[in-house]
């Protein structure tokens, strides 16, 4: 008898885990402030790259890495901000996010790889890849707003 409720418990559990991987658990709202202060933040730390890059500021390859790191971290937490019914309110993503799921998937999926190229070609110390790697991790940014973001 015990033995069926702990089976029933796991069931529930595993079933609820799975609604969370598709569902809004938080308010879609809360989930759109989640996107855009992540953005805001990556972006603050492309700023931090951008004079080092064209060569405006010495290259300090301990600030570049830490600039680096936050792009390499924050990417992937980006992508989990976009559950089903979060598409509605004071957002700028487009509907093609949910409709083309597999296509954004991929714009996403570069994305995480290029910022985590990033943080290897800061830890490099080597300015002209750490050039290169930005002028990449740049392109997609403007290729997913370009296709993913509204005006
Ligand atoms: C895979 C798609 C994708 C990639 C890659 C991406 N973004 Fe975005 N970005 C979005 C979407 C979608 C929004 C709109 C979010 C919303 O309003 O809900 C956005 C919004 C923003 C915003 C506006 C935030 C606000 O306060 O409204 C900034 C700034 C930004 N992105 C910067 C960047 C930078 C810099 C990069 C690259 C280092 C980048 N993004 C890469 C999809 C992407």
């Amino acid at each position: 008898m015990k033995s069926h409720w702990i089976a029933a418990a796991v069931t529930l559990s595993l079933g609820s885990g799975i609604a969370a991987e598709a569902f809004a658990q938080e308010k879609p709202e809360n989930y759109i402030r989640f996107r855009k202060a992540n953005q805001q933040v990556v972006s603050w730390h492309m700023r931090q790259l951008a004079p080092m890059v064209k060569g405006q500021q010495a290259l300090d390859v301990a600030a570049a890495t830490n600039a680096a790191n936050v792009l390499a971290v924050l990417a992937p937490v980006f992508a989990t901000g976009f559950p089903a019914g979060t598409d509605q309110g004071d957002t700028r993503a487009r509907p093609e996010i949910w409709s083309q799921p597999d296509k954004y998937k991929q714009a996403m999926d570069r994305y995480i790889a290029e910022s985590s190229k990033m943080l290897e070609a800061a830890r490099s110390g080597n300015a002209d890849n750490i050039r290169t790697q930005f002028g990449a991790l740049s392109k997609t940014c403007s290729g997913c707003h370009d296709d993913f973001r509204k005006k």
